[in-house]
């Protein structure tokens, strides 16, 4: 292949799951950028259209689509869809998740009363969702021979929260957070090594802080503590997201992608 193709979509139909959130419009705009079209899809439909409209406002190939990650006939729903009208799916975004902005319940309870309600409802989401989207869409993929899968961690799914950067500022990292995202590291290497031989590339990235309008002492604390000495801003993953996606990445087979500044780094 040339040089120059090694990054080309164009033809790929790919799926970004946590369609209405911040970072899944950059991953749309990434994959539609190298020729992509993209679904998003989200349970909260409102969000997602309403992504998917801007997008398509600035020329991204983006179109919105209903998927509850958590309940497996709700992914095998979407598939059925996306292959009926696309015909394939070459790439799968695992991307949904509870998380500071789209929080369960009780998030920001402290450790030693977090309730269990919480933990499973995360853990449902973050892991279970992932596994799920897996499980359904690369089924699709291995009938396909090919696709490739990438499970979004987090810089707390390869170390713990730092604990004290968190008081005072209103933001917190629950365990069940930290704990799934070490699970999403976990299951990208499992089925990828199962699926490697078969076609079916599965990889993970894992962000760091993402800058979201953060201010004050959590602000300053994270820029102190991140060697490269501020937050990643949302654009920065686009990269990683074609990387992987595309056959620039095509021996990178179980490999967690880090773009956090350097934070785990130290
Ligand atoms: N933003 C960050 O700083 C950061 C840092 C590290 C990792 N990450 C990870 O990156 C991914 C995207 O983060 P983000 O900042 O865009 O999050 P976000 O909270 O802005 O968006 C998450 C989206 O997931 C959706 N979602 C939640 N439960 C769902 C379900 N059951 N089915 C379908 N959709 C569901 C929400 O509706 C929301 O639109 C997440 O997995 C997150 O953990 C983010």
């Amino acid at each position: 292949m040339a040089e120059s193709n090694l990054f080309d979509l164009s033809g790929k139909t790919a799926i970004v799951t946590g369609g209405g959130g911040l970072l899944a419009s950059e991953h749309a705009i990434a994959l539609s950028n190298y020729g992509a079209t993209v679904i998003l899809a989200d349970f909260n439909e409102e969000k997602c259209n309403a992504a998917a409209v801007v997008l398509r406002k600035q020329g991204v190939n983006a179109i919105a689509k209903y998927c509850n990650v958590t309940l497996k006939e709700s992914w095998q729903f979407l598939v059925e869809e996306v292959v009926a009208e696309h015909g394939k799916i070459d790439i799968l975004v695992n991307n949904a998740g509870f998380t500071n902005q789209s929080k369960s319940a009780n998030f920001d309870v402290g450790f030693e009363e977090f309730p269990l309600e919480d933990w499973n409802a995360i853990m449902n989401v973050n892991l279970t969702g992932t596994f799920l989207g897996c499980q359904v869409a690369g089924k699709q993929m291995l009938k396909q021979g090919k696709g490739s899968i990438i499970n979004f961690a987090s810089l707390y799914g390869v170390v713990s929260p730092n604990h004290n950067i968190y008081p005072g500022t209103g933001i917190s990292q629950p365990v069940a957070y930290s704990v799934s995202k070490h699970g999403v590291v976990g299951l990208t290497k499992y089925v990828a090594t199962l699926w490697a031989a078969k076609g079916v590339r599965v990889n993970a990235i894992t962000p760091g802080g993402i800058f979201n309008g953060h201010a004050g002492l959590f602000l300053e604390r994270f820029q102190q503590l991140n060697p490269i000495g501020r937050m990643s801003d949302k654009t920065e993953l686009r990269g990683a997201i074609v990387y992987l996606a595309s056959n620039a990445s095509s021996h990178v087979v179980g490999h967690n992608l880090i773009v956090d500044g350097g934070w785990t780094a130290w």
